[in-house]
């Protein structure tokens, strides 16, 4: 494990940075992604369930599996030591209290700082914290249980229930909250109310900070959603390469 020399930051540190600076957070699942990420001081890595579908080709985050994920969780920890990770609790491995702190301190001793589940599980979220796991929250659209992907919130009553689970969440102890695919204004009024942290992914500016999954900004993969900016096109780079090698192999160039 090489070590980069920056102080990887906590719950505490996150915390402060409401009002005072932007979270810049990105999802990693492998150790050379990882190692680029910490080099450019990004300071909080997301080992998301989103690892099902853009690396694995799954239809659905619902297949990823604890084992998987702490596989990936320790990959990551070994690219980026000195960074916090958040371990994303897959589907199931948070439905009762007690299963989820069992699956928190498996995340825990794979290498990550913190855990995030999906939707308004307040008994799990409080359990967590009282057993000194640090908890993220994730509300709007939450793909572990959402019938598809489309914007949440457009309606004033779905509005409200969102804006109530970001609040239950900062009550039971969440020290962050990740808000998914909702209207702008209704990310900004839940940053407004909210003392923690809020993180957007396709919710508008108004949030505290921004996540994309790495895959989208790189564009490595065939499909991004509206909200996310491709800042490369790893696509076209091994499409390009790998014909490239191909066609030294054929004329004999290469070796
Ligand atoms: O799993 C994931 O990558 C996520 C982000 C979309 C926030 O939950």
């Amino acid at each position: 494990m090489y070590n980069s020399g920056i102080m990887k930051k906590n719950e505490n540190d996150f915390r402060k940075m409401k009002n005072a600076e932007p979270v810049v957070m990105l999802t990693a699942y492998t150790y050379p992604v990882a190692r680029c990420l910490e080099l450019v001081n990004i300071p909080i890595l997301l080992v998301g369930d989103t690892w099902g579908m853009v690396e694995m080709g799954f239809s659905s985050t619902r297949d990823v599996t604890m084992d998987q994920m702490c596989d990936h969780i320790a990959a990551v920890r070994r690219g980026a030591p000195e960074t916090h990770i958040i371990g994303d609790l897959p589907y199931g491995s948070d439905a009762t209290p007690e299963k989820a702190l069992k699956n928190a301190k498996r995340f825990i001793e794979a290498g990550a700082d913190s855990v995030k589940l999906e939707g308004p599980k307040y008994n799990v979220i409080e359990f967590l914290v009282e057993n000194d796991i640090d908890v993220i929250g994730h509300t709007g659209l939450t793909p572990q249980t959402a019938p598809n992907f489309k914007q949440a919130g457009k309606q004033k009553k779905e509005a409200e229930r969102i804006l109530q689970e970001a609040s239950q969440m900062e009550s039971r102890g969440c020290f962050m909250i990740i808000l998914e695919h909702i209207p702008e204004e209704l990310g900004r009024e839940i940053t407004k109310r909210l003392k923690i942290p809020v993180v957007g992914i396709g919710a508008g500016s108004g949030c505290d900070g921004q996540v994309l999954v790495i895959n989208d900004l790189l564009g490595l993969g065939g499909y991004w959603p509206p909200f996310s900016k491709q800042y490369a096109h790893l696509d076209r780079i091994i499409q390009t390469a790998a014909a490239q090698f191909a066609k030294e192999v054929k004329n004999g160039t290469f070796p």
